[in-house]
């Protein structure tokens, strides 16, 4: 059969890494979840200092350190699941803190960041059979692509998702706090210059708001048997 890219786009905690890894697992592709990439950049940049007190990013110096910054990832022979390093280093737990949720959507509003990780991210489809999360996907990396979804659901079933993603962490969250976080990133990621988040003319539209993992990861399975034999 074909191999072909897979695109899922969408807004923040509407559970796209859940049905992309899932049906990468499924179907023998790859997964790639850009969004832990900007959230390791994120993270290298709080680890370095690059944050000024008032929340500032030091772009001068980030735009330097830029070429020190090696995102890869590796399967947890364990659950099969990816991991994200960060310059060799297991980073998977640190870059799903709130700090980090907090302060990575300036990170990827920064047109340097963007151009650096869009290159690596087409480079990792360069053999097609990937399928990959985000927010720019169907729209930048891989206009392309032979199946986009773009997947959304409404603000407080997504912040009450993250929230109890949280709690199963064991890590304290406040519920409003989570669904402040949730609508400012909504806001930024759809207002920023360089690739706001939007649905490609060509990406299927998926609202999750009242379907469980297993309609979705159905109606998923449906769109690449329709996708792959087209
Ligand atoms: O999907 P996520 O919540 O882990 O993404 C973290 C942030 O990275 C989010 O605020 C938007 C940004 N992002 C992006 O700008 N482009 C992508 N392709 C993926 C994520």
């Amino acid at each position: 059969m074909k191999k072909i890219i897979i695109a899922i786009d969408g807004f923040s905690s509407c559970g796209k890494s859940t049905m992309a890894k899932d049906l990468a697992k499924e179907i023998g592709y790859i997964y790639i979840d850009s969004g832990a990439m900007y959230r390791a950049v994120t993270l290298y940049c709080i680890e370095s200092g690059l944050f000024a007190s008032n929340g500032q990013i030091n772009e001068e110096g980030l735009k330097e350190k830029m070429q020190d910054i090696h995102i890869t990832f590796q399967l947890n022979p364990e659950t099969q699941r990816p991991m994200t390093y960060l310059n060799g280093i297991n980073v998977e737990d640190k870059i799903r803190t709130l700090e980090v949720s907090s302060r990575v959507s300036p990170v990827a509003a920064l047109s340097f960041v963007r151009k650096a990780l869009v290159e690596q991210q087409q480079a990792m489809g360069k053999e097609k059979g990937i399928v990959m999360d985000g927010r720019d996907i169907g729209t930048a990396v891989f206009p392309n692509a032979e199946l986009k979804i773009f997947v959304t659901a409404s603000a407080s079933i997504r912040a009450q998702r993250r929230y109890e993603e949280l709690k199963a962490k064991g890590q304290e969250a406040s519920f409003e706090e989570i669904l402040h976080n949730v609508e400012e990133r909504d806001r930024i990621d759809q207002s920023r210059e360089v690739s706001p988040l939007r649905k490609a003319d060509d990406a299927i539209l998926l609202d999750n708001s009242h379907l469980t993992i297993a309609q979705q990861k159905e109606w998923l399975q449906n769109e690449f048997e329709k996708a792959t034999h087209a």
